[in-house]
């Protein structure tokens, strides 16, 4: 089927079954551009929180949809392939939290989204990376905080906080791939080029040591930075799937991908022929136990607040 006919279709049955479509920014164009709101996890999350359709099909991965599950207990969630993991969330088990809990009963354990949802249930916070420098500012400094799995990220709040937490030695491989060879490399070629950064890449540190102007963003922050910005070239440090919506946000300014092989291949995954199966066979259905979800619930929906 070709993409016109495959997107007919999609719309068509959207309509009929009362479905939304959510993607992340790192998806296919083509997916994104079918969806019916692009952004990153936090904006994904607020939006599933608050939508009435009747169906959510989740175009990102799998902790994603397990999000968006647990804030709609009523709702179906579907995401089209069940393989759209993260390597990020497989680094760290409920198991490996609870260690912690026990060791410091008086603890806070500040889980990135990118977890599962037996991590988030024993988390006290959720954060995206738009919101964890804010959401740790407001813990209590003179308890222990646990700040898991994603060390880069758990850094860049270190530093900009001064609050010293423990972190998890968790990485994705998308942004760890991502180092000061390529910062050095595209700093030379484009010197009079902006650096937005998400704050999971490994470079993060000696890039802004190297370039003190460059900015630490999420994915939606890089986009309304972009907007914003007076200047017209940037260079880009995260999946390069974000490039599109650079693109279609901020005509007639240049987008440089730091690393064109900075693809997450889950996140691609998701293709249009996935997103009709879903909505014509409710493929897959993402379901989330009553107890775990009722534990994670409160932990996301304080995450939703702040930002
Ligand atoms: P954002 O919250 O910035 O969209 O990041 C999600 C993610 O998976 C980064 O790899
Ligand atoms: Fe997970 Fe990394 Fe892919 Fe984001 S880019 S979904 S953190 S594997």
């Amino acid at each position: 089927m070709d993409t016109v006919t495959l997107n007919e279709e999609i719309l068509e049955l959207k309509k009929k079954r009362k479905a939304v479509i959510l993607a992340h920014s790192y998806e296919r164009p083509e997916v994104q551009d079918i969806a019916d709101f692009v952004g990153d996890s936090l904006g994904l999350s607020r939006e599933a929180a608050k939508t009435d359709a009747d169906i959510i099909v989740f175009a990102g991965v799998h902790f994603m949809a397990e999000t968006a599950a647990i804030l709609n207990p009523k709702k179906t969630v579907l995401i089209p392939d069940l393989d759209a993991g993260c390597s990020l969330a497989d680094t760290i088990a409920a198991s490996d939290v609870a260690k912690w809990r026990e060791a410091n009963p008086d603890g806070q354990i500040v889980a990135y989204v990118n977890t599962s949802a037996e991590v988030k249930a024993l988390s006290d916070v959720c954060v995206t990376s738009a919101n964890a420098v804010e959401v740790v500012k407001h813990l209590d400094p003179n308890r222990p905080i646990f700040f898991l799995p994603d060390m880069f990220l758990g850094a860049h709040v270190e530093r900009v906080t001064g609050i010293k937490m423990h972190i998890w030695m968790g990485e994705c491989h998308v942004h760890a791939g991502i180092g000061d060879q390529e910062i050095k490399d595209t700093m030379s070629k484009h010197p009079n080029a902006e650096f937005l950064i998400h704050p999971e890449c490994s470079c993060g540190s000696s890039c802004l040591y190297l370039n003190p102007d460059a900015k630490m963003l999420s994915t939606e922050g890089m986009v309304n930075y972009a907007k914003a910005s007076t200047r017209d070239e940037f260079v880009i440090a995260t999946e390069v799937g974000i490039i599109h919506r650079l693109e279609k946000m901020a005509p007639g300014k240049k987008f440089l991908p730091i690393k064109e092989s900075a693809v997450c291949q889950y996140m691609k995954m998701i293709t249009l022929e996935k997103i009709l199966a879903s909505l014509r066979e409710d493929k897959f259905v993402v379901r989330v136990e009553p107890e775990i979800a009722n534990k994670a619930r409160s932990a996301i929906e304080t995450m939703i607040r702040f930002g």
